[in-house]
């Protein structure tokens, strides 16, 4: 075999793995809804669910967690916050409603309904704006001392309900439970 000859042998095998492989990712590709279809419950659930250790957040911070794409806030609310946020008169609030996925969302958005213990310390909500899903800022902004979204000015309370702007909705609480002490279950 000259050396021409031998060169062109190896550039064919080149040629078949590599089409060998191309091949293979599209059946893979085209399996996996498939499969998804067939078997929707275990794993899909568990990457659905995720598990958040707060044992390091302070009273006064917050955290913030990518949960399914989206940001969702995590706050170790202050005793001037809760007081604050528990003080409000649903008569002046824009949305009434607790847009809260572990009630009945359609429960008066007292701050009670959207915090996740009785004593109010911990709320969780989606860190996205309910206008046009701007992230709004957090720590005490806006003129109600907790969430400001810069976009078009939207302003939520210490709860996380809209007071002013163009906001229609609450920021959403989502399906959350404390698992232990120091672990929330999200999702
Ligand atoms: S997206 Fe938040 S105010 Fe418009």
């Amino acid at each position: 075999m000259s050396h021409a000859e031998d060169h062109e042998g190896t550039r064919r095998d080149f040629l078949y793995y590599a089409t060998a492989g191309a091949a293979t990712v599209t059946a893979g590709a085209a399996v996996w809804p498939l499969v998804n279809q067939m078997n929707p419950s275990a794993d899909v659930q568990a990457l659905s669910s995720i598990r958040v250790d707060v044992s390091g957040v302070e009273v006064g911070t917050q955290l913030t967690v990518k949960w399914q794409g989206k940001p969702v806030f995590i706050r170790r609310r202050t005793q001037q916050e809760i007081d604050e946020g528990r003080a409000v008169e649903l008569s002046d609030l824009v949305d009434r409603n607790a847009e809260n996925a572990n009630i009945d969302a359609m429960a008066p958005a007292t701050d009670e309904n959207r915090t996740l213990d009785e004593a109010g310390e911990w709320l969780v909500m989606l860190g996205v704006c309910t206008h046009l899903g701007c992230v709004p800022l957090g720590d005490g902004a806006g003129d109600f001392d907790g969430w400001f979204c810069p976009c078009h000015g939207s302003h939520y309370d210490t709860a996380g309900r809209i007071r002013r702007g163009p906001a229609p909705r609450n920021l959403p609480v989502p399906v959350a439970a404390f698992e232990d002490e120091t672990t929330i279950l999200l999702g």
